[in-house]
């Protein structure tokens, strides 16, 4: 038998590229390839892009300039190294690329994954192979399944795709160019992946799209499903006890979401949901089609279904022409609605988006006094959310050893790390615990006794735990 050949995969940007990372794996495991942590021994390296940001682009460049020692090297110990670059920089920067890297074997677009095998073997015969186009076919429909251990070795919180692509065009953003117009998964094949990854002990799925909540997935009834209703049908599928949905835009929040919030307890009480600025005149010239108001008017509608919601937000400093007034009324907007946690970046121009056309009026000190600002704020805002469950007694799903031994971590609803001294047999499991203190964004806290936590969990979950 052959000795199986070596890929290595580095991931940049977001949850899709994690979760598409972890298809090619799949795809080349039935190619015989097994994964390694070390990019020098591989035969094969797939650097899986970001095109999102400047900064998040460029570091493909450097990386491959590293990559190009590693293949020298591997050539002078008389192996060959294949090198890949997919993600959102291949479908974006396509031929580009090999001309400013020549080292680069293979260019695949997040859609053409399915095509990864063919696409090595052309560039074995011919040099190079480049694929950026979107094909016809549901690339999803032609991924393999992942197999049971694949499964296990990924741990007990996974990832599904269940929408691609934006229709929204944000006036900063790359995504819709390289990811293509929105396009749902069936419900039926969603299920069938959710029950798959439940049978191999996953406990918490979280489902991901660019706008996972303008998901319309043809249903088995021969009707297209809202997010809602497919959250609805996951939540009854044995064994999975939390659910989660991210990102979220505020443009497609329909009633059904707000409901599935209130009625299916899987679902966990912790959104996404990002909203750029807190000036009308900046969300008008991003071209969010959402106002302030929408914007609170949306979170008020989610608070009523469930009173312990807690929300996230990305923010962008600096678009081009907010002045120091639309920027203090982002501050307003933060302090407004209290968010448990949120990202922030400096805009960086993007090339072909609309915005990139725009002067830009902010200096780069400027950027980076908003963004200071901007992030104390919400630091303040996280402490102040975890320092509130210091003496509660909290529902948290054990994930995995933590690096001090005899400590288990898992994460509370809100994503908070927490951490127990307990046997490693509670991973897998929702416990309560009681919260005694805070270390930097993680909770510390000892297991207390079943059925005193204040959230509620799932009749499956409780089977399935023994809890
Ligand atoms: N689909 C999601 C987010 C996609 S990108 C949404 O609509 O919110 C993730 C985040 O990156 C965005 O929310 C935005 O805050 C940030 N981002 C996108 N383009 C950017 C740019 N050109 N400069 C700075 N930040 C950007
Ligand atoms: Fe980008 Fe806007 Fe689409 Fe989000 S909604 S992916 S920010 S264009
Ligand atoms: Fe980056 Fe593409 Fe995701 S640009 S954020 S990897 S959709």
């Amino acid at each position: 038998m052959k000795p199986p050949r070596k890929l290595h995969i580095k991931s940049y940007g977001c949850q899709m590229n994690v979760y598409d990372a972890q298809r090619m794996v799949d795809t080349m495991a039935d190619e015989g390839f097994v994964e390694t942590t070390r990019a020098e021994d591989a035969d094969l390296v797939i650097l899986n892009t970001c095109h999102i940001r400047e900064k998040a682009s460029e570091k493909v460049y450097s990386e491959l300039g590293r990559l190009r020692v590693a293949k020298d090297e591997a050539a002078r110990e008389g192996r060959s190294m294949s090198i890949a670059v997919a993600g959102c920089v291949a479908q974006a920067e396509g031929e580009e690329i090999v001309r400013r890297a020549p080292v680069v074997d293979v260019v695949v677009g997040p859609q053409s994954y399915h095509h990864l095998p063919q696409l090595l073997q052309r560039a074995a015969r011919e040099g190079r192979a480049i694929e950026t186009e979107f094909p016809a076919e549901d690339k999803f429909g032609f991924l393999p399944a992942p197999k049971p251990d694949a499964i296990r070795a990924r741990g007990i919180s996974a990832f599904v795709t269940v929408q691609e692509g934006c229709d929204k065009f944000c006036t900063f953003c790359v995504v819709p160019y390289t990811r293509g117009a929105e396009v749902s998964r069936a419900v039926g094949r969603i299920v069938d992946d959710a029950t798959r990854l439940a049978d191999s002990g996953v406990r918490e799925i979280t489902l991901i799209g660019q706008n996972v909540n303008a998901y319309h997935g043809a249903g088995p009834d021969g009707r297209s499903w809202p997010l809602g209703k497919l959250l609805e049908r996951l939540a009854a599928i044995p064994g999975i006890a939390r659910l989660r949905y991210s990102t979220s835009h505020p443009r497609d929040v329909e009633d059904s979401l707000i409901e599935a919030h209130r009625d299916v307890p899987a679902l966990m009480p912790f959104v996404h949901l990002p909203v750029q600025s807190g000036s009308d005149r900046i969300l008008a010239a991003m071209n969010r089609k959402h106002t302030c108001d929408d914007y609170r008017k949306i979170v008020d509608r989610f608070r009523a279904a469930r009173q312990d919601i807690a929300f996230s937000s990305d923010f962008i400093v600096g678009f081009p022409g907010e002045t120091e007034e639309d920027f203090a009324a982002t501050l307003a907007l933060i302090r407004q609605i209290g968010y448990a946690a949120a990202y922030s970046f400096k805009y960086s121009a993007r090339p072909g988006t609309p915005a990139a056309d725009l002067q830009e009026t902010a200096s780069a000190a400027e950027m980076d006094e908003r963004l200071e600002r901007l992030q104390e704020l919400i630091d303040s805002q996280q402490a102040a959310f975890n320092e509130a469950a210091i003496g509660e007694t909290i529902d948290v799903l054990f994930e995995r050893e933590a690096r001090n031994p005899g400590q288990i971590v898992g994460r509370t609803a809100y994503l908070q790390p927490a951490h127990v001294m307990a046997p490693a047999d509670i991973i897998g499991r929702v416990l309560p615990v009681r919260i005694e203190s805070l270390e930097r964004y993680s909770l510390l806290g000892r297991l207390a006794a079943p059925g005193q936590a204040r959230g509620i969990e799932p009749a499956s979950s409780q089977t399935a735990t023994g809890a």
